[in-house]
């Protein structure tokens, strides 16, 4: 199989409740509905790749259970590969119980499962759909060995690698970072990565610099509203310094799940437009976000090839 973009990653089945007021301890509320979201980090920024037109591949893992079942169910109806998404009755399938009241503040109960649970092995048995990407991506919502596996293959063989390292843990794995071509992250995760307060394009680069010395060779820091930045290592040694590129000016409606967007538009730009300069890849991956921002919903909201203006689609 030849795919352009392989995931190693998660898949977390969302349960949504709408409520006028968040409960106290041992109170009930009778709330206004629930909606099923299908999500985790990886699987938006795979569908997302798969809705731009590129060829994916997802590697990732199940429980044996009714919300596992509805998961792959879901998934069949997208165009990604899932011959290496696998079953465990270990764990649950992961689920997040989102509560969100009539002020929009949500409080989010995340149940990892069957997530946690993919293995070196896992990551070995798609050892040769790896090989064939021409991008990889990972997250930290898996286990930090198959992760590290996976990074490991792909560096291996020449696969452009991606690390969207979120949720962001201090002290994260130097094999891992020092295996990711791309480390892409947003201003909470920067900090926690490189212990520089990002709120703006100026503490971008200086976490991005950070980054850098921590064996990434491009840095990527999305700032929501004010777009995104980048640094890589040989504009760092000609002196040329970053790249910033604004978001356009809009009503957001739902940002949940944008920086997914950007990162599952940049893989399609690195995959199938790898000489478009940093610039322009970083302006189309934002272009791509910010309609995705206009939307409710994270699956829902990823815009597809056919809505999105043609000139993002230009050699
Ligand atoms: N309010 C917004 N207006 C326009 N674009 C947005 C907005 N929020 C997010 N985006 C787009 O989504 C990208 C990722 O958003 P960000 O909030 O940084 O990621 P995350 O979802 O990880 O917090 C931004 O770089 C930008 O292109
Ligand atoms: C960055 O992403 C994390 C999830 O990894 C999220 O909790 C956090 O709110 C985001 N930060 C910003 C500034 O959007
Ligand atoms: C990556 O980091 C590990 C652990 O610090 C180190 O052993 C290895 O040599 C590094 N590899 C590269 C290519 O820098």
């Amino acid at each position: 199989m030849l795919v352009d973009i392989v995931v190693v990653g998660s898949l977390v089945t969302d349960y949504i409740t709408r409520t006028p007021s968040f409960p106290r301890p041992g109170e009930t509320v009778f709330g206004h509905g629930l909606s099923i979201g299908f999500g985790g980090k990886g699987a938006n920024q795979c569908l997302m790749a798969a809705k731009l037109g590129a060829a994916t591949a997802f590697v990732g893992k199940l429980g044996h259970d009714a919300v596992g079942d509805n998961y792959l169910d879901e998934l069949k109806r997208t165009t990604i590969n899932i011959d290496h998404v696998t079953r465990t009755s270990l764990a649950q399938s992961a689920v997040a119980n989102v509560v969100v009241d009539d002020n929009g503040e949500n409080c989010i109960v995340n149940i990892p499962g069957s997530n946690r649970l993919m293995t070196v092995e896992d990551v070995n048995a798609a050892a040769e759909v790896i090989k064939s990407a021409k991008v990889l991506i990972c997250q930290n919502e898996i286990s930090f060995d198959a992760t590290k596996a996976a990074l490991t293959i792909a560096r291996q063989n020449g696969v452009v690698t991606v690390l969207n390292a979120g949720p962001a843990v201090p002290n994260l794995d130097p094999e891992i970072l020092n295996n990711s071509d791309i480390v892409c992250v947003n201003e909470t995760e920067a900090e926690v990565l490189t212990g520089v307060p990002v709120s703006g394009v100026a503490d971008a680069v200086s976490a991005a610099k950070v980054l850098l010395t921590q064996g990434c060779r491009e840095a990527v820091i999305t700032l929501g509203a004010k777009g995104a930045v980048s640094l890589d290592l040989t504009s760092l040694a000609a002196g040329t310094d970053h790249e910033w590129v604004p978001a356009e000016k809009v009503v957001a409606v739902d940002t949940t799940g944008a920086g997914d967007a950007f990162i599952g538009a940049m893989a399609f730009y690195l995959a199938k437009m790898p000489t478009l300069p940093t610039k322009e890849k970083l302006r189309r991956s934002c272009a791509i976000a910010t309609q995705s921002v206009l939307k409710p919903g994270a699956w829902l909201s990823l815009p597809a090839r056919e809505e999105l203006p043609s000139h993002l689609f230009d050699e």
